[in-house]
């Protein structure tokens, strides 16, 4: 059994070392990816395979970037007879377009951080093909649980999971910036306070995740949204949530009034673009 990944981010790399960790052979493919990938690669031990066409005779290959990218990765990827797991952060609808580019696919929606301890992190699967995937992870840090054999039943799960987590962070990171932009803000701290005690600590990490990974959340509220629209929900919330992230800056920064303060200052607008309708920038950005 040789397992590939598609590509060792933070959570493909600690994927890859659980899997490497039971005995498997895990390898990449080094062509376009970055430093830091090779990097995190080689600390879990994973194998450089060459290109992409080397991994279409692995048996399995797990599926790990940006969800945004997660179609065109498929795509990218040469037919091959082994399981595709898609495990990215997208949406049921899809889950399916890219069960329709590969042979035979598993669906797959992660919840926790990449596993580097037992009982954090959950691996939600789908599919004909679930239970075998998830026999991969007997005994590894990975907790992989068969959701339904209907594919984009693990990617159903992700989306209501996350629509609570980083849609209300969103939405807690805009609540400030508008009491901020009315002048309240301090006054809205004294409130919290008083009747919400743990929303003032909540903003401020709230504000420190999104400057480390808003840029990649933008793909996932857009894939929740969708979500819901296919439900017949609107999708509002989740479109604003895209936005709030898109508006985040990039970079990690390690206190967090800091990264609130860089935060709120990316989402304030100047004060005489408000009321005035989307700005140009807005009409353009993709949804
Ligand atoms: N990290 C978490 O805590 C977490 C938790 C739950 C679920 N997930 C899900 O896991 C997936 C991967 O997240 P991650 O945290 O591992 O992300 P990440 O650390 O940003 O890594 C993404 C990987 O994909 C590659 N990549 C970036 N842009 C790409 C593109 N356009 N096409 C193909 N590959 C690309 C990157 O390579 P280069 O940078 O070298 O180009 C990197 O190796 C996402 O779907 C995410 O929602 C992550």
């Amino acid at each position: 059994m040789t397992i590939g990944v598609l590509h060792p981010g933070e959570m493909g790399a600690a994927v890859g070392a659980a899997l490497r960790a039971a005995g498997q052979t895990v390898v990449w493919a080094p062509p376009g990816r970055s430093a830091a990938t090779a990097k995190r690669a080689e600390e879990a031990d994973l194998e450089a395979a060459g290109g992409l066409e080397a991994l279409a005779s692995r048996d399995v290959v797990f599926a790990l970037c940006p969800p945004h990218a997660a179609v065109a990765v498929a795509r990218a990827f040469p037919r091959f007879a082994g399981i595709y797991v898609d495990a990215n952060a997208v949406s049921p609808a899809t889950a399916r377009t890219i069960a329709g580019l590969v042979d035979r696919c598993v669906d797959g929606g992660i919840v926790g951080p990449p596993p580097r301890r037992p009982g954090t992190t959950r691996l939600y699967l789908s599919g004909a093909d679930a239970p075998f995937v998830a026999d991969l992870f007997a005994g590894t840090m990975v907790d992989a649980r068969v959701v339904s054999e209907n594919l984009g039943a693990a990617s159903a799960l992700k989306m209501a999971f996350a629509a609570w987590t980083k849609g209300t962070s969103a939405l807690l990171l805009a609540v400030r910036a508008v009491a901020r932009a009315e002048g309240v803000e301090q006054t809205l701290l004294e409130e919290w306070q008083l009747s919400l005690p743990h929303l003032p600590e909540q903003s401020m990490a709230a504000a420190r995740s999104a400057l480390g990974k808003g840029w990649r959340w933008v793909g996932e509220m857009d894939e929740i949204a969708g979500t819901f629209s296919a439900a017949g929900l609107p999708d509002g919330f989740h479109r604003a949530a895209a936005e709030i992230y898109r508006r985040s800056p990039r970079g990690d920064y390690a206190a967090e009034d800091e990264a609130l303060e860089r935060m709120l200052a990316a989402l304030a607008r100047p004060a005489s673009s408000r009321d005035a309708g989307p700005t140009r920038d807005d009409r353009e950005s993709p949804r």
